[in-house]
């Protein structure tokens, strides 16, 4: 596994996504799912955030303290990337959110573009792609090239459930690009399915197909 891969071995992130996984977990429990293990894996993917010193009054006095420093950007690959940037925001509200729109052609499995509305110029200094899915890696390997094209110099992704070969071609396509996985689970089947993993991620959260 390729250094800059970290799979979460947290209790709880171990412990959802169990749940998550399950053929029995219907899509609000699904979302809720998704949202809570984004929160854990964005927690573990921000560590290194720098901050900058901030002063605060409290009822009682003055209190140092810190806020982050960098202006970080998410962006959800739609459409199952949505849960996840609506937690994160949640629980970091200065994040700037810009969705990109990428499905998966079912015949070539190929990436198709269909939504960027990306500013014309990088207003982020971090930019976090997230998807619940990192299957052939094409999705996220597009999703990259769009944000370097564009400007973006630091970037990470965040998924919950890769297969091998999505880890092999986004580690060889961007070496540069830390990948926070909650899994990475055995292979792929004949249509691009990650086996066992969970399905169809964007199906299961809008109750689809
Ligand atoms: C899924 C998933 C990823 C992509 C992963 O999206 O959310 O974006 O497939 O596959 P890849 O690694 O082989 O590119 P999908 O195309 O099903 O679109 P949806 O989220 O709109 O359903
Ligand atoms: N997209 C999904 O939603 N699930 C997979 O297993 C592969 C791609």
């Amino acid at each position: 596994m390729a250094d800059k891969v970290r799979v979460s071995l947290h209790p709880l992130v171990q412990h959802k996504l169990a749940l998550l996984r399950s053929e029995l977990t219907e899509p609000k429990k699904f979302r809720e799912l998704v949202r809570e293990i984004a929160q854990l894996l964005f927690y573990e993917a921000s560590e290194d955030l720098p901050l900058a010193p901030l002063t605060v009054q409290t009822p009682l006095g003055s209190a140092q303290g810190y806020e982050v420093a960098e202006r970080v950007g998410v962006i959800p690959i739609l459409r199952a990337g949505l849960g996840m940037s609506e937690a994160i925001i949640d629980i970091l509200p200065t994040v700037h959110v810009w969705h990109l729109g990428l499905y998966r052609d079912h015949e070539t499995l190929q990436p198709v573009t269909y939504y960027n509305k990306l500013p014309k110029e990088p207003d982020i200094d971090l930019s976090i792609v997230v998807d619940p899915m990192l299957a052939t890696g094409g999705s996220a390997v597009a999703a990259v090239d769009i944000l370097k094209a564009w400007g973006a110099r630091r970037i990470k992704f965040l998924g919950l459930i890769a297969a091998p070969e999505g880890v092999r071609a986004l580690s060889h396509a961007h070496p540069d690009v830390p990948i926070h996985l909650a899994a990475i689970d055995s292979h792929l089947d004949e249509r691009g399915y990650i086996v066992p993993g969970l399905g169809d991620a964007g199906d299961r959260q809008f109750g689809t197909g």
